[in-house]
């Protein structure tokens, strides 16, 4: 978009935007370009979670486990959103979907999935290198069919297979423009 002051605060009316999608959906990338597009601040949800707790999230997942992961996980989400006056933009790890409580934050804002082909995301992930869902036995595959129908209750899903970042800034701040979000 044309950096118009002030416009992108006003189509986000106050309210988080939040990026969902799986590992490797560009989540992180997207997340502070369309920040920057609208003239908001960026969160990263797990970049904050591995701040505060001052480990990795695979450290986390080793030392703790994925269920301790998850609560931090949601607790991070309600704080971000009770602090998220003037809009803002968050991209959330790729699992918050699978929390029923999650919904209950993520209906408050405007929730956006990125989803890409299972064959875009496996060049994108390469090793999995920093995400131990990638490193388990487990075929991500079925993760990721398990998840489709959870990142769907999103208000609005853009497939970015073959987009470039910049593409789908622009698809999402569209969207937000004709009101379709
Ligand atoms: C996870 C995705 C990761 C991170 C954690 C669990 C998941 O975030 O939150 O490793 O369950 O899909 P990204 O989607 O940013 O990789």
């Amino acid at each position: 978009m044309g950096e118009v002051p002030g416009e992108g605060k006003d189509l986000l009316r106050g309210r988080p935007l939040f990026l969902l999608g799986f590992m490797g959906a560009g989540k992180s990338t997207v997340g502070p370009l369309l920040a920057k597009a609208l003239g908001v601040s960026f969160v990263d949800l797990d970049s904050l979670i591995e701040e505060r707790s001052g480990k990795t999230i695979e450290t986390i997942f080793q030392e703790e486990g994925e269920a301790a992961f998850r609560s931090y996980e949601t607790d991070l989400l309600r704080e971000v959103v009770s602090h998220g006056e003037g809009g803002v933009v968050v991209a959330t790890g790729g699992g918050v979907v699978t929390r029923e409580e999650n919904w209950e934050v993520l209906k408050k804002g405007l929730a956006v999935a990125l989803m890409a082909s299972p064959k875009e995301l496996e060049t994108r992930l390469g090793e999995g290198e920093g995400r131990p869902l990638l490193q388990r036995s487990e075929d991500w595959r079925n993760i990721l069919k398990a998840r489709d129908p959870l990142y769907r209750k999103a208000s609005l899903v853009v497939d970015t297979t073959g987009l470039t970042p910049k593409e789908v800034v622009k698809i999402i701040v569209e969207a937000l423009r004709e009101g379709r979000l």
